[in-house]
């Protein structure tokens, strides 16, 4: 494959224009470093994060302008004359926070992340330290895989960076969105019991066929932690919370996990600013655990375990041409996806 001099890529040139600072910019092709390898890019997904930078309200460090997106999957087609780990042809996706290899994050780790302190993935090909990639799983096409590095990634260090899911135990998964679902797969493939909740009817029916055990309607019944903890085997309350609505939720969730059991502090989808006091997980003698996705270490794990199980991305029917990237953000602002929302790059 010859690889082009210059190509069109998506940058984030500031977080104060809206969706309009998203803007298709012509630039080098990377050259590679000793331990660079290079990806021809095919696919891309989105994350909130994604659209969170370009309305301006992501609350965390950005060095910006940079290529737009995290998440992304291709094929290698060169690599430095120093890199071990790929070879030309391997397929491969990328790791979320570039230097975060094993273990716990670090201040020096964790301002790497794709698209927001480095380039990011909009963009036909891309220079990677061979550490900032990972294989993708063999049973997915590129579209699937690029959902991997950023949802899928958090939802397995939830489930497995710190008490390790085991089977029978009950996990709770909050709305439809791409970290809940990508839980709901991983918990049932570990032969864990899953509660879902929704706002709508028709996607509970999509979270049955998912595997979700129960699923509540959060609209119907605001006070769903309860119905939860009732649900779970003798009312004893979940394992594991996938904690994604912040301000809405955490009450619920609180009333909804059991003693010794795990609240993972993800997103703020409903608001940052919890109302709740705090102590009350003292009164549940549980952990609240902030995470900010996973290591490469974890995402090897996660691959392998979405190879061996084939588990399949839940991928929205929409799958928006590179040179719609921008309508892409339109209509995941909107909330018209359901699962993750992709981007292919030819
Ligand atoms: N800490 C980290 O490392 C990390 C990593 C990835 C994502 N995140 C954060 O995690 C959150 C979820 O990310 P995502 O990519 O899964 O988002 P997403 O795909 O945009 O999720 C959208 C879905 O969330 C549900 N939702 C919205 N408001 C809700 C509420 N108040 N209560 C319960 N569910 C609600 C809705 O489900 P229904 O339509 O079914 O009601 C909606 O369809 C975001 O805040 C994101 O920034 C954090």
């Amino acid at each position: 494959m010859s690889v082009p001099s210059t190509q069109k890529q998506w940058v984030i040139t500031s977080g104060d224009k809206g969706f309009d600072g998203l803007q298709s910019q012509e630039a080098e092709v990377p050259k590679l470093g000793d331990h660079d390898v290079l990806v021809k890019l095919h696919a891309a997904s989105l994350n909130y994060r994604d659209l969170a930078i370009a309305k301006g309200i992501y609350p965390f460090p950005l060095d910006l302008p940079k290529v737009a997106a995290s998440d992304g999957a291709g094929e290698v087609v060169d690599v430095g004359p120093r890199v071990t780990l790929f070879k030309k042809g391997d397929k491969v996706v990328t790791l979320f926070n570039q230097g975060h290899q094993y273990g716990e994050l670090r201040p020096d780790t964790v301002g790497t992340a794709l698209g927001g302190m480095l380039e990011g993935t909009l963009r036909p090909y891309g220079a990677f330290h061979e550490t900032g990639l990972v294989k993708a799983p063999a049973n997915l096409n590129h579209v699937e895989a690029s959902t991997l590095s950023c949802a899928a990634l958090t939802s397995w260090n939830a489930l497995y960076g710190l008490k390790q899911l085991k089977p029978g135990e009950w996990v709770v998964v909050q709305g439809t969105g791409g970290v809940s679902l990508f839980a709901l797969q991983f918990a049932k493939a570990a032969g864990a019991k899953v509660i879902a909740t929704t706002s709508s009817a028709k996607k509970a029916e999509t979270l049955k066929k998912l595997g979700a055990d129960h699923v509540i309607n959060y609209r119907e019944d605001p006070n769903w932690g309860e119905t939860a903890r009732k649900l779970t085997a003798n009312g004893a309350g979940a394992d594991h919370i996938i904690e994604v609505g912040g301000e809405h939720t955490m009450s619920q969730s609180l009333k909804a996990v059991k003693f010794g059991g795990v609240i993972t502090l993800i997103g703020f989808l409903g608001g940052a600013k919890p109302k709740d006091n705090i102590l009350e997980a003292l009164n549940n003698i549980c952990t609240l655990r902030g995470i900010f996705v996973g290591s490469r270490e974890q995402m090897e794990d996660m691959c392998r375990a979405i190879e061996a199980n084939d588990i399949h991305p839940v991928v929205d029917e929409k799958v928006f041409p590179f040179e719609q990237a921008r309508e892409a953000y339109e209509y995941m602002w909107a909330q018209k996806h359901f699962g993750k929302l992709c981007i292919s790059i030819v």
